[in-house]
C-alpha cells in the first residue's frame, strides 16, 4: 500500500490525511510499487496518464488538460545532435505540469477544496490550472515585489494571488502557515509532484524503445525535474524496462550554483552560497530544500554539475530562437549545459536535454533578450 515515508526518521504516515513533512520536520517521500506492461501502452491516449499502472493515484482520479507524451527532437547543440523533450508545450507552457496533474488529481481524489502553494513561477501557474480543472479553490503566495511575470496567467486561472512583504523565505513561512488547515500543494515538498515529473523518464524510455539514454542534462532549481527523473529512471530499472542508469547532469546558473559548489566540494549537504542576478530565474534557487537528495541523485548515477555563465544562457537562447525553438531563458540555461557536456563527453553517447519552459512566458522581455534594441 502506498505511504508517505519520512527521509529522516522513517515514519510512515496514510496518503489519505493530508501532509506535506514528517512530525520531527523531514521531507516526505512516497513509498509506492509501480507496475507497467509495455505491451498494453498501445492505443492509450498521448499523455503521461499512458503509464497508469506506474502512477500513485488510484483509478478514475486521472485528472487531465492533455499533458505529456511531449515530442523528443533531434536538435544541434554544442557542435552534435542532442535529443530534446519539448516540454515548453505543455498546456501551461511548463514541465510543471507533470507534476500539478499528479498532484492534483491526489488532492482531489482525498477530497481537498482548497490549496496553497507558494511560487510566482511556472509552479504557480501548473498548480493553478489544475486547480480550476478540478474544481478546486487555489491561493498562491508571492512576494510582494514581484516583478509580474506569471502572475497575469495564475490569475486568468482563477487564483487568488496572496502578496507577502519581505523575502522569498517570508513567503514561504505564510504559505507553510496556510497550509496548517488547508492543503499544500508544493512542488518542493509534496512527493506526489515528484511522482509526476518522474514520467518524464517513462517517456524518454519509451521514445528510444525501452532503451536508456546515455546521460540526461537537466536543470537544478529545486530539482523538481531532476529527482522526478531519478525516480522514474529507478522504478524502470526495477521493472526491468530499461537496462541502466542514464547519468544525471544537473545544471545551474553560475551565479546561482550551490548544488555545483556542494558537489565539487564532496559535501553531502549543500549550503547557502552567494548568489548574483540571472537571466536564468527559474533555477536561482539559493538553498534547495532536496539539496542533499539532489546529490545523491547525480553521485548515484556516475553523473556531474556544470554551472553556466550569463553569456552562455543568452547565446543558447539565441542560437535556440534561431533553429525555431522559443524557450524560457532558463531553458536556454539547461541548454547551454548540454553543450557544456557534449564537449567532453563520448562521441557515441545518447545525449537527451530538455526545453523546460515557453519564450512566451517572459512576454515584453522577449524583444530585448532576442536582440532587439
Ligand atoms: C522554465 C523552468 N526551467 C527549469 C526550472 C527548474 O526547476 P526544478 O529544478 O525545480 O525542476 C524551472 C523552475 O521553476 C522553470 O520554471
Ligand atoms: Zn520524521
Amino acid at each position: 500500500m502506498t505511504r508517505f515515508v519520512c527521509r529522516d526518521c522513517g515514519l510512515d504516515f496514510d496518503v489519505n490525511v493530508p501532509r506535506w513533512r514528517c512530525d520531527c520536520g523531514g521531507l516526505l517521500d512516497l513509498d509506492f510499487t509501480p507496475h507497467l506492461d509495455p505491451d498494453r501502452l498501445a492505443g492509450r491516449p498521448a499523455t503521461l496518464w499512458r503509464y497508469r499502472e506506474a502512477l500513485p493515484v488510484p483509478d478514475g482520479a486521472e485528472l487531465t488538460l492533455g499533458e505529456g507524451f511531449t515530442p523528443m527532437l533531434p536538435v544541434e547543440i554544442g557542435g552534435r545532435e542532442v535529443l530534446v523533450k519539448q516540454e515548453q508545450l505543455f498546456p501551461t507552457g511548463s514541465y510543471k505540469d507533470r507534476g500539478a496533474a499528479v498532484m492534483m488529481a491526489m488532492a482531489a481524489h482525498i477530497g481537498v477544496d482548497r490549496v496553497v502553494e507558494d511560487s510566482s513561477g511556472n509552479a504557480g501557474c501548473a498548480v493553478s490550472a489544475f486547480a480550476a480543472k478540478a474544481g478546486i479553490r487555489c491561493r498562491i503566495f508571492v512576494p510582494a515585489d514581484n516583478s509580474p511575470g506569471k502572475l497575469g496567467q495564475i490569475e486568468l486561472y482563477g487564483a487568488d494571488l496572496v502578496p507577502v512583504p519581505g523575502s522569498r523565505e517570508d513567503t514561504a513561512s505564510a504559505c507553510m502557515a496556510a497550509a496548517s488547515d488547508c492543503y499544500y500543494a508544493s512542488h518542493v515538498y509534496n512527493p506526489y509532484f515528484f511522482h509526476g515529473t518522474k514520467t518524464f523518464a517513462y517517456e524518454v524510455a519509451e521514445q528510444l524503445g525501452w532503451k536508456a539514454p546515455d546521460a540526461v542534462v537537466l536543470p537544478a532549481g529545486n530539482g523538481t525535474l531532476l529527482l522526478g527523473a531519478h525516480i522514474g529512471f529507478t522504478e524502470l530499472l526495477g521493472l526491468g524496462l530499461i537496462d541502466r542508469m542514464p547519468k544525471l547532469v544537473a545544471v545551474q546558473s553560475a551565479n546561482c550554483a550551490p548544488l555545483c559548489a556542494a558537489f565539487e566540494a564532496g559535501a553531502r549537504e549543500v549550503s547557502q552560497v552567494a548568489t548574483a542576478p540571472t537571466l536564468a530565474e527559474g533555477i536561482a534557487i539559493g538553498l534547495p530544500m532536496r539539496g542533499e537528495q539532489m546529490l545523491e541523485a547525480v553521485r548515484e548515477t556516475g553523473g556531474t554539475c556544470l554551472a553556466v555563465s550569463e553569456e552562455a544562457v543568452l547565446a543558447a537562447f539565441r542560437d535556440m530562437g534561431r533553429k525555431g525553438f522559443c524557450i524560457e531563458p532558463t531553458s536556454a540555461a539547461v541548454v547551454a549545459g548540454a553543450a557544456e557536456y557534449v564537449r567532453t563527453a563520448d562521441a557515441d553517447e545518447v545525449v537527451v536535454t530538455v526545453f523546460t519552459g515557453h519564450g512566451l512566458k517572459v512576454g515584453d522581455k522577449l524583444h530585448k533578450l532576442a536582440g532587439g534594441v
